[in-house]
């Protein structure tokens, strides 16, 4: 059957089934390659985006192959019950850093189920439920998808820290450094702040097309040569052993082990978090949202259209963008105004741990690069306001726009194309982190530093 009017048909169904009031539209595709050409496709994007703002969410179900592609089936009462959509409303919550100062100051690395005292409020979930916080109940369930790379260091800290996040497992890609290095880093930065129950799998040591038009990039002018430079770490081997698993299947097993839809946390190239949608399309209905930090609103720091994260993959940028699933971008825009200047430095290291030492190097060279590549005054901790979204909504407003990653642009490839006018007439697919509560942020990571360096 010739693939346009099967597309037609798909998106037809899709658009119908919202109206008549589905939460879930069960999307049944075939191999991963049809998959793929379908998300592209525009036709079904616009039609997905449609069911999404009507409040239904469309999945992506495995086990059809192109000439018996069914358009859509509304899904069973059963996995109907975490189908909508979280709403990007804002709701106010008690501040985060009130949870974290209450947690348990010892032992290692908590991974309790039961309520938390004062922790804030969780934003909805897919079911449209208030949220499984409520005052008290279940973090959220998290798999962090890095490259470190020292903001994504810091963000390790803090999923780890947080009794509102659960980290289930922490993957890794190539980025900042070689995704052996970014590997080597993820384990130190586990071993010094005594995170020893995650795993953690590496994952692409290159872009989906790397070998046909690029090597792979890294930010060492940023970074350094070992993706991490600043602290001694020392030449021994950290005691955080590396999972035998590899990144893709590390996060279908989790996925399938976790009673809950997980939320995914990408704060690199989008590599990994692509290859394994397009590997699992059964496994989406696993997945509660994404929530990554890349792109800008406005100019890139790699290229001047383009944010290092979307430009090491942009392909991979666009198959998670065009994938129907809730997606919460920080970019650039966001990410600047949470700059380590010398005041929290100094909180930081006023806490007098060995990791709060580790921290402050860590930032010292983090603002020396800074300083010389960009002219900051203070280096920007762009990763951790993914987590910090999760543990705390109110920090960062959002708003829902449409965003199209540039694949083709002669000097602009990479560029996430954020439409806030909404002037193009695409349909929304993602909300898009605005302005921060500053020193709500800050707070967080002190606290976190804090709550892990009295742990190990
Ligand atoms: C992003 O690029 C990396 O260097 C940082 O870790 C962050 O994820 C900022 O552009
Ligand atoms: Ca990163």
């Amino acid at each position: 059957m010739p693939l346009r009017p099967v597309v037609d048909r798909a998106a037809k169904g899709i658009v119908r089934a919202a109206e008549h009031g589905a939460d879930v539209i069960n999307l049944s595709l075939g191999e991963s390659g049809l998959m793929a050409r379908l998300l592209k496709g525009g036709i079904l994007n616009q039609a997905i985006s449609a069911a999404n703002s009507k409040g239904a969410v469309v999945v992506a179900a495995a086990g059809n192959d192109s000439t018996a592609l069914q358009p859509y089936r509304l899904d069973t009462p059963a996995s109907a019950t975490w189908t909508r959509r979280p709403p990007c409303a804002r709701r106010a919550a008690p501040r985060a850093h009130d949870a974290l100062r209450r947690a348990p100051r010892s032992g290692r690395h908590r991974r309790s189920t039961g309520p938390v005292p004062g922790a804030p409020a969780r934003p909805a979930t897919r079911d449209g439920r208030a949220g499984l916080w409520d005052g008290g109940g279940m973090p959220v369930p998290v798999i962090l998808d890095c490259d470190p790379g020292h903001d994504d260091a810091f963000n390790i800290l803090l999923a780890a820290a947080h009794p509102a996040v659960e980290l289930l497992a922490v993957t890794t890609v190539a980025g900042n450094q070689t995704v052996e290095k970014t590997t080597l880093n993820a384990r130190r930065v586990c071993s010094v702040a005594g995170i020893r129950d995650v795993p953690i799998a590496a994952g692409s040591d290159r872009p989906l097309h790397g070998a046909q038009d690029r090597e792979q990039r890294v930010a060492e002018d940023i970074h350094g040569g070992s993706g991490l430079d600043g602290p001694g770490f020392g030449e021994g081997k950290p005691d955080v052993p590396q999972d035998p698993r590899d990144a893709r299947t590390l996060i279908r097993d989790t996925l399938l082990a976790h009673p809950a839809p997980v939320t995914l946390v990408p704060t690199g190239p989008l590599t990994n978090i692509a290859t394994f949608l397009l590997a699992h399309p059964e496994l989406t209905p696993r997945i509660e949202r994404i929530v990554l930090m890349g792109g800008s609103t406005g100019r890139g720091n790699t290229t001047p259209a383009a944010e290092f994260n979307i430009l090491c993959d942009p392909e991979a940028a666009d198959i998670v963008f065009s994938s129907g699933l809730p997606v919460t971008m920080f970019g650039l825009n966001a990410t600047h105004q949470a700059r380590a200047t010398p005041d929290v430095v100094a909180r930081i290291a006023a806490l007098g741990t060995p990791l709060s030492r580790l921290c402050v190097e860590l930032l010292t060279y983090f603002a020396a690069t800074y300083r010389e590549v960009y002219g900051f005054d203070a280096p920007p901790l762009h990763d951790p306001l993914t987590v910090a979204h999760l543990i705390d909504p109110s920090l960062i407003s959002l708003v829902r726009a449409a965003v199209s990653i540039e694949l083709t642009g002669t000097y602009t490839r990479g560029a996430t194309v954020v439409d806030l006018q909404g002037v193009t007439g695409r349909s929304p697919n993602a909300d898009v982190g605005m302005e921060v509560d500053v020193p709500g942020f800050w707070e967080l990571i002190v606290e976190a530093v804090r709550v892990l360096g009295e742990r190990a």
